[in-house]
């Protein structure tokens, strides 16, 4: 659906040069969900604004369905970018025209007929849940509603992708998460592929099958966001996953399990399966003669599957636990170790 093939972007300011997106390679498939995350002044917005040929690159090529759009001009870009819509962070709404006629404006643009243009839009404010407003103005709408103007203004021309820019970063989290199911029925029902930029990582375990990881205009680590949750490489994908899988085990219990005399060691781990809860630490007590204790446990869905983080104190012989730990690496994330 979309290909970036080594694509690199850089700016001229006051006679230097700055390069905002460097060596990007990204393949999109038609379906995905596929987030892009990083901290501000990463190269996030530059990114999309490449693959709907708001800027050009300065090398390489994006190549949308097929066509290299940074070679393309006139009617035919023109074409294309039908079919790319976008949101915003600021929603981007015309304050001076109601609910109704902010949704027609691209299908005015597009010199639809007015009867189609009254069916659509009636059409889309049903999809995204506001048939009651539309003759109501922005500013009488909360942040959530205006989002969801946006993307009935977005879709209002049955693009096949929808660009995400921050989208969700001016609302509360109850908002955010209607507007995330919003987009994953976007996603589902119309068979629309969406690209999702957002500096909070919470928002890709949600919604996400795909994450790409940006830092200084590279994109550091990127694939499928259960492989990437698992088992992150690079230190900023860990910090950020930090955020989202909770693997604390409380000060008190920690401390206690420090005082255990004799070879002892105290592991946290990632698990990604089915759910573990009731079956990890016993399964591990068949398996080594160790005593082995639960000292904490969490766990979250991401695409349908269970990752669950555990804190584990195992304590015995020295030569059973090395056996232990090794069979921890092998199988699991372990993400520190206490001895
Ligand atoms: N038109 C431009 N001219 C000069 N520099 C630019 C231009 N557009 C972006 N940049 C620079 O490129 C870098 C990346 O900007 P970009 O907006 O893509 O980051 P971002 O990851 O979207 O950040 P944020 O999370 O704050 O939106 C920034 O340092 C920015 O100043
Ligand atoms: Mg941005």
């Amino acid at each position: 659906m979309i290909n970036l093939k080594d694509v690199n972007k850089s700016f001229k300011v006051k006679g230097t040069t700055f390069e905002a997106c460097k060596n990007i390679n990204l393949s999109v498939e038609a379906g995905d969900v596929y987030g892009i995350v990083g901290y501000s002044g990463a190269g996030k917005s530059t990114l999309v604004r490449l693959i709907n040929a708001l800027e050009k690159p300065t090398s390489g090529q994006v190549v949308v369905k097929g066509k290299v759009i940074n070679e393309l001009d006139g009617k035919e870009l023109r074409q294309i970018r039908k079919d790319i819509a976008m949101i915003f962070q600021s929603f981007n709404l015309l304050s001076s025209k109601t609910v109704y006629d902010n949704v027609a404006i691209p299908l005015l643009l597009n010199n639809t007929p007015k009867e189609e243009i009254k069916a659509k839009v009636m059409a889309m404010l049903e999809f995204v849940g506001l048939s009651d407003k539309q003759n109501v103005y922005p500013q009488n709408l909360s942040g959530g509603q205006k989002q969801r103007v946006g993307i009935a203004r977005a879709l209002a021309t049955n693009p096949s992708i929808l660009l995400c820019d921050e989208p969700t970063s001016a609302l509360d989290p109850k908002t955010t998460d209607s507007i995330l199911r919003l987009l994953r029925k976007v996603n589902q029902e119309l068979n629309v592929t969406i690209i999702l930029i957002t500096h909070q990582i919470n928002i890709i375990s949600k919604i996400c099958n795909k994450v790409a990881v940006m830092a200084e205009g590279e994109i550091i680590e990127n694939g499928t966001v259960k492989e990437i949750f698992a088992h992150p490489k690079q230190q900023l994908t860990k910090d950020f996953i930090n955020l989202v899988v909770d693997d604390f085990i409380p000060d008190t219990i920690f401390a206690k399990a420090m005082q255990e005399q004799g070879p002892a060691r105290i592991y946290k781990l990632r698990v990604l399966n089915g759910n573990v809860c009731d079956t990890f630490v016993p399964d591990l007590r068949k398996q080594f003669k160790l005593e082995l204790k639960t000292l904490s446990m969490s766990v979250m869905e991401m695409q349908g599957s269970i990752l669950t983080s555990v804190g584990i104190l195992a304590k015995g012989d020295a030569e059973e636990l090395a056996r232990f730990d090794s069979y921890l690496y092998a199988h699991y994330e372990v993400k520190e170790v206490t001895a």
